[in-house]
């Protein structure tokens, strides 16, 4: 997702287990050796490296009616995206959301074998942010495991889903805050120092991997935030470091890790086709641009490919996969450059060809002129196993005005169109479209500019 906006320069924004399964390997050689047929338990088939591949993926009857509803939306329906575990009630289902059993028996009649869904109820959610705030306090980590992850573990061991493969987004946002927005940068809270003070993220991440990585049809990948965030040499192998610690905490190991998921419910355009960072004007690199402000990335596949190098130097097994959320990441339309800038200055040519059209890559809430990105892609590039969509298209990142409201969230400015304050220098407009409802409702203004500005475009003249 998102916050990076506002901290300081450079510091700023800013299989598990074993793929080898000993029990299986072991299974084999006895069934081998005694020549009995044993049917291996439904349970106990080795995770494979990737997936994705192959997979037919759930798609959430809810999202594809609300989408199917809006003009255009028909276009895009009937792709998969995630399901979102964001309070304790939504484990059980509320009124108008089904609960996770429920989505996994429809995953069963509609014929998918993977499913997909997002951990995110971490104590103290949201720490440099206000729109996502949870209901969990700062200290609340034995609810988190006890009435949290303990039952979302149980429906998911369940021998009834053995035959899914169900991937794990885990805590969007939270180990990025810790390192680049719990003190020391301009970007800091005194919530995110408190979350790092007393160790509920890590402790949480950790307790989370470890009871989920249990289950031998899970497959955890861990939220890395995006470029606009952790693509500087100050945050980004502090980072992997980061992610280290917290998946070897609570009993977890880097066993527990199939992967790592980038732009989570973010913007960040896959590739600029238009530009590269090793690129310079008049001997003049592009990182000196204000867009990218000495970032080392200039796009998420990039982003995703290096951080991907670097997590295994940091311990991470050789065969971790990368995830990519495209849902919303397009920038297609009218707006999009064709052809690289003029050549009279960095900023000109950065800014004259960069697809993404933020007007600061730290805005993270509804942005204006977004587009709905590369569709659901199993194995598009090295290193990466999906193009996946997180966050589902539609469904708001906050609130424009202050809204109250029973899910503890708050109201960011970042949401708020007329908000001035992001960014180094404090002087940037968010980006925001304007009356927006609360994170995770449904937005219909911003679902049917996604569509229009599709890109690549959607195909039988959905606009
Ligand atoms: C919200 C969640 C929601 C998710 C998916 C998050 O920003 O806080 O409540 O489920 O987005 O839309």
């Amino acid at each position: 997702m998102r916050r990076t906006g506002t901290t300081s320069h450079g510091t700023r924004r800013r299989p598990a287990a074993s793929r080898r399964r000993p029990a299986a390997l072991l299974a084999l050689a006895l069934g081998a050796a005694l020549t009995v047929a044993l049917p291996p338990p439904a349970s106990a088939a080795a995770r494979v490296d990737n997936p994705y591949a192959g997979a037919t993926p759930y798609v959430n009857p809810d999202w594809s009616a609300r989408a199917a509803a809006e003009p255009g939306g028909g276009a895009i329906a009937d792709e998969p995206s995630f399901v979102w575990m964001d309070r304790i009630a939504a484990i059980e289902g509320t009124g108008d959301a089904k609960g996770l059993r429920e989505h996994l028996d429809t995953a069963l009649e509609q014929g998918a074998d993977l499913f997909q869904v997002v951990v995110y109820d971490l104590p103290g959610r949201d720490c440099a942010a206000l729109a996502s705030n949870g209901e969990l306090g700062p200290t609340e980590i034995d609810r988190y495991r006890n009435e949290y992850i303990d039952p979302i573990a149980d429906i998911l061991a369940d021998p009834a889903y053995a035959g899914l493969r169900i991937v794990t987004l885990i805590e969007p946002d939270s180990l990025p805050n810790l390192v680049t927005n719990a003190g020391g940068t301009d970007g800091s809270t005194e919530a995110c120092a408190t979350m790092k003070a007393n160790g509920n993220y890590e402790k949480g991440v950790g307790y989370a991997l470890h009871t989920l990585g249990a289950i031998p049809n899970v497959y955890n990948y861990v939220d890395a935030a995006h470029h606009g965030w952790l693509g500087w040499d100050s945050n980004f192998v502090p980072a992997a470091q980061e992610f280290k610690k917290a998946a070897t905490t609570e009993g977890a190991t880097v066993s527990d890790v199939h992967g790592f998921i980038v732009n989570t419910a973010n913007y960040s355009a896959l590739k600029e086709p238009h530009f590269k960072v090793t690129d310079a004007v008049n001997g003049t690199t592009v990182r000196q641009s204000k867009w990218v402000d000495w970032n080392y990335y200039v796009d998420e596949l990039s982003f995703a490919q290096a951080l991907r190098t670097e997590l295994v130097r940091q311990g991470f097994a050789q065969d971790i996969g990368m995830l990519i959320d495209t849902a919303r990441n397009g920038w297609g339309g009218s707006a999009r450059p064709t052809s690289a800038g003029p050549l009279t200055g960095v900023d000109a040519y950065v800014d004259g060809g960069r697809v993404d059209r933020r007007i600061h890559a730290g805005n993270w809430c509804n942005q204006s002129g977004a587009g709905i990105g590369e569709r659901p892609t199993a194995a598009p590039e090295p290193g990466i196993d999906a193009y996946v969509w997180a966050k589902p298209p539609g469904e708001s990142d906050g609130n424009s005005r202050p809204i109250d409201n029973d899910e503890g969230k708050g109201f960011d400015r970042m949401c708020d169109p007329t908000y001035t304050g992001n960014g180094r220098n404090g002087y940037n407009l968010s980006g925001a479209l304007p009356d927006s409802p609360l994170a995770g409702h449904w937005f219909s203004a911003q679902f049917q500019e996604l569509v229009r500005n599709a890109y690549p475009p959607l195909g039988g003249g959905s606009a």
